[in-house]
């Protein structure tokens, strides 16, 4: 069984669906959830789903402490669903090629720092783009620039909202995001339990 360790800052609906695609295809669990904000909504779901969680603040986060804390879990996959902060090299170090995240947007445009969420749907829809998406990459040691997995492409409509450009970002997020990991676990050596 793989174990994948999640890190996320906000409402969680990634981390839902990854959590809801693995329960019913199994070859693996969501181990740990790990969060750098108390109220996060991701938090209610570790609560619901009976997920051991840790709530880290900058310190925490940036010790080296927490690759040993981490790695107790065992993580085929270190996934980033909607995380803010950004990976301290310690981390990228000993989980080499190991953590993936989702941008809301073709990288490299709309990347970088301070773009997340709603920001990119914002700068997507002021550009007049006619075409937005997502881009699921390997996490190196600056912002959005690892390796790129996969993208998949929407339509923007002239007469779009932030909101409902996020949700059509969001279905695509839901149904790329766990399908992606799942090929990514297929390319590992085969777990015995
Ligand atoms: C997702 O759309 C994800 O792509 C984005 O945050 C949202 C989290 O939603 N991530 C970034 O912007 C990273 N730069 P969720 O909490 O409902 O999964």
């Amino acid at each position: 069984m793989h174990s994948l360790v999640i890190f996320a800052s906000g409402r969680g609906s990634n981390a839902q669906a990854i959590i809801d695609y693995f329960k019913k295809a199994g070859g693996a669990n969501v181990t740990l959830i790990v969060s750098n904000k108390e109220s996060a909504g991701v938090l209610d779901i570790a609560r619901a789903e009976n997920i051991p969680f840790l709530i880290v603040d900058k310190q925490a986060f940036n010790d080296h402490s927490l690759v040993e804390k981490i790695a107790q879990y065992k993580p085929s996959l270190i996934v980033l669903a909607g995380f803010l902060w950004k990976i301290p090299n310690s981390l990228v170090t000993a989980f080499s090629n190991q953590i993936i995240n989702i941008h809301p947007a073709l990288l490299p445009m709309y990347g970088g720092k301070g773009m997340y969420g709603n920001h990119v749907h914002q700068a997507v829809l002021a550009d007049g783009k006619r075409e937005s998406g997502i881009s699921i990459h390997y996490v190196n040691e600056a912002y959005d620039e690892g390796s790129l997995i996969l993208q998949a492409h929407c339509i923007v409509n002239a007469e779009d909202t932030v909101e409902n450009l996020a949700d059509r970002i969001h279905r695509l997020e839901h149904f790329f995001y766990p399908n992606t990991i799942a090929f990514l676990l297929s390319q590992f050596p085969e777990k015995l339990d």
